[in-house]
């Protein structure tokens, strides 16, 4: 895939259709250690280990409405090209742990893409309850957590025009917050 937003939303969406309340995305960029590692945590229903094994082969899925599931073998080749790999935690009843890790300047490093669409989309969807979401650049932060935003907006839902507004304004200053040395910083490492 040409975006690695695009694998992102794959795992967001095995999240969801995994009854997840709560999903946390990070990704942490090391220039110094020339890693790239995105970091996707959910509190769905989880695996057993003989499927957490059996995911990892590119022929199993457990959808009756595809014969093969190919995210996360597609999201594991991705990573193992750009001499990482990927590694899936899950246990029945607690949730999963999909981490995968990137050489961040390899040849064949896909960029992150459209991080804020892939956000949106599932925040807006209206099919999990809440969403952490952080970002980091060598010590730099950006981040947006829906329960804190639930806190503020009380009934209000992120659906309405104006959080939508925000949200879409609030996501278009990442790159911002993220590039521009000197410039605003959420927290440091
Ligand atoms: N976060 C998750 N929680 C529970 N089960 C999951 C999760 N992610 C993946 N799975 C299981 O692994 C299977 C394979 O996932 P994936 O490779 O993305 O293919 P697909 O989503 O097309 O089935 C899913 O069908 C599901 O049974
Ligand atoms: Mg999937």
């Amino acid at each position: 895939m040409r975006e690695l937003s695009l694998h992102v939303l794959d795992v967001l969406e095995n999240a969801l259709a995994a009854d997840a309340t709560l999903i946390e995305l990070e990704i942490n960029e090391d220039s110094a250690a020339n890693r790239l590692s995105i970091r996707v945590t959910d509190n769905g229903r989880g695996m057993d280990a003989e499927t957490v094994a059996r995911v990892s082969d590119p022929f199993f899925t457990t959808r009756t409405t595809r014969d093969i599931g190919l995210g996360l073998p597609l999201f594991r080749a991705a990573a193992q090209r750009c001499n990482g790999d990927l590694t899936l935690r899950s246990q029945r009843g607690v949730g999963t742990e999909v981490l995968a890790e990137f050489e961040r300047d390899h040849l064949d490093r896909a960029p992150l893409g459209d991080m804020k669409s892939t956000l949106l989309g599932v925040i807006l969807s209206d099919r999990v309850r809440d969403l952490r979401y952080e970002h980091r650049v060598d010590g730099r932060s950006f981040g947006l957590d829906t329960r804190e935003l639930r806190a503020v907006l009380g009934d209000v839902p992120f659906t309405h025009p104006s959080v939508r507004d925000w949200l879409e304004e609030y996501l278009d200053q990442e790159s911002l917050v993220l590039e521009n040395p000197g410039g605003p910083s959420e927290g440091s490492d």
